[in-house]
């Protein structure tokens, strides 16, 4: 990876941050309710389980992602504006509320990541660490924790914004220009931390 990107990654920051203020002034989409969210979380228990922690190697953890990014997911993927089989078909037939109490309850679950020791002192990758953090927790609230989601998925979803599929302004430009060995040692950081969220009583 090369360092010249320190200066496109600066202007991506930018970016993001005019995005984020953007999401704020939408005020649209409703209050989500997390006990609401919760019944309704037992469709996607065989894949997320009820705690957001994947129960299949294809699925990513959801719990402890923020509200506002699982929102934006789940309408992505009810629009077409992100499509995965099985996703897709999840999507289509929740209502805005349903979408909003969902993103509620996953979102209010705490997250921890647990880095391996080998990881001990290390910088990490340094092109991603200001969004998603050198322990794969989001430093920035519309980026999502990548802490202990599979090689498998890492690298699927890289692959994905670097052709173009999975669209997203920041994500496509970071992905541009990585290698397939950079894809694969980005994936191993993050996939080799531990991910846990606090469940309430
Ligand atoms: C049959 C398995 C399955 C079920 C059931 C399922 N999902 Fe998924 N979900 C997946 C897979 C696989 C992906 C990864 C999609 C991709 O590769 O783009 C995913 C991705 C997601 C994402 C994107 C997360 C991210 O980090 O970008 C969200 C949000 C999500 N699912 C929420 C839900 C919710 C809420 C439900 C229940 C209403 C649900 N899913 C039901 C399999 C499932
Ligand atoms: C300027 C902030 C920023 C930087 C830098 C950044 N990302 Fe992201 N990343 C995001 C945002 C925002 C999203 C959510 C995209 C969306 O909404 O579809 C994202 C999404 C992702 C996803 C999809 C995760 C999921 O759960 O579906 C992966 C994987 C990812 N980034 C990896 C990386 C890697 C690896 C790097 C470094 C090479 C990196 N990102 C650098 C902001 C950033």
């Amino acid at each position: 990876m090369r360092r010249s990107r320190g200066l496109a990654l600066a202007a991506l920051v930018a970016l993001l941050a005019g995005g984020a203020a953007r999401a704020d002034g939408e005020g649209s989409a409703p209050v989500g309710d997390p006990a609401q969210g919760r019944k309704a979380a037992g469709m996607c228990r065989t894949c997320h389980g009820l705690d957001g922690i994947a129960r299949i190697p294809i699925a990513p953890h959801i719990g402890g992602e923020s509200a506002g990014y699982l929102a934006a997911q789940l309408r992505a993927f009810r629009s077409g504006d992100r499509v995965h089989e099985m996703m897709s078909i999840v999507s289509a037939s929740l209502s805005d509320q349903a979408i909003a109490d969902l993103a509620a309850w996953y979102g209010s679950l705490a997250a921890r990541a647990t880095p391996p020791d080998d990881h001990a002192g290390r910088d990490g990758p340094g092109e991603c660490t200001a969004c998603h953090g050198v322990d794969g927790l989001a430093q920035v609230g519309d980026a999502p924790n990548l802490a202990g989601e599979t090689d498998m998925y890492i690298i699927a979803q890289l692959q994905s914004f670097r052709i173009g599929k999975r669209r997203h302004a920041v994500m496509n430009a970071v992905a541009e220009d990585l290698t397939d060995d950079d894809i694969q040692a980005l994936a191993d950081w993050y996939s080799a931390i531990g991910y846990a969220v606090e469940m309430p009583e």
